[in-house]
């Protein structure tokens, strides 16, 4: 027997949100998918998080109709009890115990969708699902599209406009609730202690996956489900493959390693990167590069506040990343031409950073009438300045090929500035040499 263990308010709340947005509208959000890893065993289970955020359902073959403003306004579909299912895979609600515990109207079975559903939409003049993106329930969505479609007909209207859900919902939970922010400082404390012990145990000749294991343990000490994303372990030029995966390799004496992980607590994922040296000393090349990395990254932490265009802080990261590579002789020429030709790109690569969230690149837009959006209070973002130089380069200097660094954080956006929550990962030099090895 599970329970339904968080407040209910709170998910009632977000629902009712929704009724500033939408009017006279159905949204239809199916659980994720189940993935099998092999012959008849499945990948660990994770929720779709737009359908955690409106119920805290946490089972598959599951479905929610949410109808703002109207009653029944939210509707559960789920699998029904089966004890012979249940001796394997464990407890299921039902819909008796999902309707008892879980903040919705009303709950029925799975298998019942398609008649149950064809009332829920009379009145109903759109309806927000997101197509093509999870698509077990695609079908099951045409069909009942197609039932609409008819009964509509025959009162003189066309087909429902179908709208995309996850859009809506992404403007829903793109500004965090103080209970969100909460949560994301837990998930933030847990991955920074997991960083600080893997700081603390990392020793040349260890290899990456050592330390990816020890990051596991630590924040699941911690209450953490699970990793908020794949967690990338990369020693030495490694660090250069951005979405490094194999985290199987020896960490070298002299070199460096970068570590991009992060907890999730209750869905709520931290992101964090830091890039310390091996050996617990950084060699002179190394402390001057991180050096300056680290200097342009508190100062862009130091820009978030209500207010601030995500472009603009954007452009002041390539500002300050391009003096760093012209002044390591990395680029040669006009700044501004190197900025107008994009020429920053071969050795930063990728953003300054994301929302964050139940996702690690979390839902909501990024533009607002066709413009950059401005940092909102309530927003959480990550600030990831990196420079990475491929170790067959032969145009950088020759000690800087295979260095490759990140320092990310993840930061809320304020009423009146910014709160960091990834404040007890060090970053600093002194802090990292003093922590290395020292367990
Ligand atoms: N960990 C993925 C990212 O930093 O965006
Ligand atoms: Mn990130
Ligand atoms: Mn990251």
């Amino acid at each position: 027997m599970r329970k339904f263990e968080y407040d209910k308010e709170i998910f009632f709340d977000r629902q009712k949100a929704l009724r500033g947005f939408v009017e006279d509208a159905a949204i239809v959000i199916p659980a994720h998918s189940e993935y099998i890893r092999n012959h008849d065993v499945q990948h660990s289970y994770r929720q779709d998080s737009n359908l955690f955020y409106l119920t805290g359902f946490e089972e598959p073959e599951a479905v929610l109709v949410l109808r703002p403003g109207k009653d029944p306004e939210s509707v559960l579909f789920v699998r029904k009890k089966d004890m012979a299912k249940e001796i394997w895979d464990g407890f299921r609600f039902g819909p008796q115990l999902t309707e008892q515990q879980f903040p919705v109207d009303k709950a029925y079975l799975i298998d019942d969708f398609q008649d149950q559903a064809i009332s829920l939409f009379e009145g109903v003049e759109a309806v927000y699902y997101s197509q093509f993106r999870d698509s077990w329930f695609d079908e099951e969505f045409k069909k009942l599209m197609l039932n609409v479609k008819t009964r509509r007909g025959r009162n003189g209207k066309g087909v429902l406009p179908v709208k995309d859900a996850y859009l809506l919902l992404g403007e829903l939970r793109v500004r965090k609730s103080k209970f969100e922010i909460d949560q994301m400082q837990k998930a933030a404390t847990a991955s920074s202690m997991a960083f600080q012990e893997m700081m603390k145990q990392t020793r040349p000749g260890m290899n990456e996956r050592e330390l990816h294991g020890l990051f596991i343990h630590e924040v699941m000490k911690r209450g953490c489900g699970r990793e908020g994303y794949g967690t990338i372990v990369a020693g030495g030029a490694n660090a250069c493959t951005l979405h490094y995966v194999f985290n199987d390799q020896p960490l070298n004496e002299g070199e460096m390693v970068l570590v991009d992980a992060g907890g999730e607590y209750q869905y709520y994922s931290a992101d964090i990167t830091r890039t310390w040296p091996i050996s617990g000393k950084f060699s002179e090349t190394q402390k001057r590069v991180y050096s300056k990395l680290l200097e342009a990254q508190k100062d862009l932490v130091a820009m978030v506040k209500p207010g601030l265009v995500i472009k603009a802080h954007m452009d002041e990261a390539i500002s300050r990343l391009t003096d760093i590579m012209l002044d390591e002789k990395l680029l040669k020429g006009e700044k501004a031409d190197i900025i107008e030709k994009q020429e920053y790109r071969k050795y930063f690569p990728h953003g300054l950073g994301h929302y964050l969230g139940l996702d690690v690149h979390d839902a909501g837009p990024y533009l607002k009438g066709g413009n950059s959006r401005e940092l909102e209070a309530g927003m959480v973002v990550t600030v990831e300045p990196g420079i990475y130089v491929p170790h067959d380069d032969d145009s950088a200097p020759e000690e800087l090929r295979g260095l490759g660094i990140r320092i990310e954080d993840d930061v809320v956006v304020t009423e009146t500035g910014h709160h960091v929550l990834t404040y007890e990962a060090p970053k600093e030099v002194d802090e990292l040499e003093s922590i290395i090895g020292s367990a």
